[in-house]
């Protein structure tokens, strides 16, 4: 059974986070051919409200991976169900996510990437939460950083429910 608890993060500060992460991402890669690769289900919200605040031309693709395992055993391995389609050889890449928790998937797409011919790959998250973090991975482009609860909304699931809320809400789980 699961119940919403609390709003954590309001629509407001969420727009106005996205705003301000498509302002500095504008600034960053003014001139320069930019792919934003969003990793679904998750960052489909955040990628279609982050890519209206980038001021230029994107390239947009997606991807969908599951990982090895679970956090505690995984080496961060990930499997990849859909592959984007992109040729992203000499391009710079900016992987779009929901959140970011123990770090393994990232950084694990990080190097995917970097040896697959990326000219450089960055990671944008609208959620964080560092105190779960596991790999060394760096964030270029972090949104709000939260506790260590369970969340949903604003693409977040429990259970594939919950991801059309447009609030970030706390879930109790049991
Ligand atoms: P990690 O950084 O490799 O541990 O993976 C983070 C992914 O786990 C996120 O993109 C979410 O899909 C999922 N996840 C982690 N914490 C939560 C949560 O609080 N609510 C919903 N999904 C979560
Ligand atoms: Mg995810």
């Amino acid at each position: 059974m699961t119940e919403l608890q609390k709003v954590l993060v309001p629509r407001e500060e969420l727009q106005r986070r996205v705003q301000e992460l498509g302002a500095e991402i504008s600034r960053d890669y003014e001139g320069q051919e930019l792919i934003l690769i969003g990793i679904l289900k998750g960052a489909a919200v955040f990628m279609a409200d982050l890519m209206r605040e980038i001021t230029f031309p994107v390239g947009i693709d997606f991807m969908a991976v599951s990982s090895y395992g679970n956090a505690a055993t995984t080496s961060g391995a990930v499997i990849i169900r859909k592959d984007i389609d992109t040729d992203i050889r000499g391009k710079h890449i900016l992987l779009v996510e929901d959140l970011i928790d123990t770090g393994l998937t990232l950084k694990h797409l990080k190097e995917h990437f970097l040896n697959s011919g990326a000219l450089s790959v960055r990671i944008c998250t609208i959620l964080n939460k560092p105190s779960r973090r596991l790999a060394d991975v760096e964030v270029e482009y972090s949104g709000i950083e939260i506790p260590d609860e369970f969340v949903v909304g604003y693409g977040l699931d429990y259970a594939e429910q919950y991801r059309n809320l447009p609030e970030v809400w706390v879930v109790a789980t049991e």
